[in-house]
């Protein structure tokens, strides 16, 4: 092995799905959980990747499978450095559980295209990863806002709307999230199709819940930059109730949230896509492992923490 690079994972704090309508959002990067690529000599002519993941599937990649978006990722960085593909070998390790609403095939994607242009002898700035990871976004999800790959890109918490530049996110206090996996997969592709056929239904109600949340929004990016976080958490809540209106929450990610909020969270909702995934709520640090085992007791599959600085 000559080197190891990677990405991390990520959560919405508030405005997934409305977000992709223009309406601002707020992503906190977790660094604690990360997709890994180790970079490998190899003999080979092609480069060729093989991705084992937590879900226990390990697939083999080569430059021929033109579609596939890690080949997509690889192909973006040699073409602009102008070089054929080096003889490597890539060994991706990504904690990050698939399809749950934590960003794992942008951070696969960035963690890749660090791992290409380091073994071609390259630096890759940030503003152009970024870009080329949000092209294969579009590969996985159709229409990607770009809050994903710009928040495991740059590794801050941002406001990101957007066509706009991205607003890093002012902390007044630092604050504990505990994340929980229902361990239900979901599509983000299909949640964004959903909400748009709604849209297109009605479009006066669902207009008044986007902008509900930029609202809501505005006053919760006041709240961090001022360290309230017991109001935060209660427009943390308020962001859940409007996405269950959205049809994106589940039986699942509401027990969840109740959950959290009866056991005395400040604010819980779900993160991402929904219909499944992972919920994500505001707590005291003293109450972490108390909320992480309670969390569990009701059914979550996994539970992580991050303190957002
Ligand atoms: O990839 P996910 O499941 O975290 O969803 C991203 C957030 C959405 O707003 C639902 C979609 C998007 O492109 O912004």
């Amino acid at each position: 092995m000559f080197t190891t690079v990677s990405a991390p994972s990520k959560i919405i704090l508030l405005g997934e799905h409305a977000v992709v309508y223009g309406v601002p959002a707020v992503a906190i990067p977790i660094s604690s959980l990360r997709a890994t690529v180790e970079i490998y000599e190899s003999e080979s002519e092609f480069v060729i990747v093989s991705s084992t993941t937590n879900s226990g599937r390990s697939i083999e990649v080569t430059s021929k499978d033109v579609e596939n978006p890690l080949i997509r990722i690889i192909q973006q960085v040699t073409e602009h450095f102008g070089v054929t593909y080096p003889k490597v070998r890539l060994v991706i390790d990504s904690k990050i559980p698939i399809a749950s609403g934590l960003g794992s095939g942008a951070a696969v994607s960035a963690a890749v295209g660090r791992a290409i242009a380091t073994a071609i002898g390259k630096n890759i700035d940030n503003d152009l990863l970024n870009q080329f990871v949000f092209d294969v976004e579009k590969i996985h999800h159709g229409t990607p806002s770009g809050i994903d790959n710009t928040v495991i890109v740059y590794e801050k918490p941002i406001i990101f709307e957007k066509g706009k530049p991205i607003e890093p996110l002012k902390i007044g206090q630092p604050f504990h999230i505990v994340i929980a996996d229902t361990g239900i997969t979901a599509l983000t592709r299909e949640s964004v199709a959903d909400v748009k056929r709604l849209y297109q239904e009605k479009p006066t109600d669902i207009k008044k819940i986007f902008d509900d949340i930029e609202t809501l929004i505005r006053q919760a990016t006041q709240h961090i930059a001022d360290g309230n976080i017991k109001q935060l958490g209660s427009l943390v809540t308020l962001n859940h109730h409007l996405l269950q209106k959205l049809t994106v929450s589940s039986d699942e990610l509401d027990n969840l949230v109740n959950t959290a909020i009866s056991n005395g969270a400040f604010g819980a909702k779900l993160s991402g896509g929904g219909r499944g995934g992972n919920m994500i709520a505001l707590v005291k640090k003293s109450d972490i492992t108390q909320m992480k085992r309670c969390l569990l007791d009701a059914g979550a599959s996994n539970v992580y923490d991050t303190q957002v600085v």
